[in-house]
């Protein structure tokens, strides 16, 4: 699968997104080691605090699905400029891998690979637990 394909698959989500409140749709789609991909959109609520990310509902449809070694995720939205995952996004997916890839789409089609441990350094997740004294 091709960033660009996986883009794509993350573009179509953003007609699906939930988003009386913001009105800016975003999309996402996740690539698993197995090649199964799943996609996601952003799903507003009146109280905004419960507010879903599209990166998180792609995750919570891959993990329900037992999918859990994520390769890459394809982020977009209406934008000028690339959309990156907001940090509690960032922080709900380096649990599954600090080493996957977040491709993020702009406007004009360019596209930009990082790992997400490069855009959340010094991060806490599941070995900074085994790491208690005692
Ligand atoms: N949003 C996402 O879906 N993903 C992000 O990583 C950034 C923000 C959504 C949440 C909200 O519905 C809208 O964008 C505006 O913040």
């Amino acid at each position: 699968m091709k960033n660009h394909e996986l883009i794509e698959m993350a573009k179509a989500m953003l007609s699906k997104a939930y988003v009386p409140y913001s009105k800016f749709p975003v999309g996402a789609a996740i690539l698993c080691e197995d090649g199964t991909i799943y996609t996601g959109c952003n799903i507003e609520n009146a109280a905004y605090g419960p507010t879903i990310c599209a990166e998180r509902a792609a995750l919570c449809r891959a993990v329900c699905d037992g999918n859990l070694k994520i390769e890459k995720v394809a982020v977009v939205a209406e934008t000028e400029d690339y959309c990156y995952p907001c940090g509690v996004c960032r922080q709900t997916l380096y649990e599954f891998n600090p080493r996957m890839k977040i491709i993020c789409g702009r406007h004009d089609g360019t596209i930009k690979e990082h790992t997400l441990d490069e855009l959340l350094p010094c991060a806490f997740g599941p070995v900074s637990l085994n790491d208690k004294l005692s």
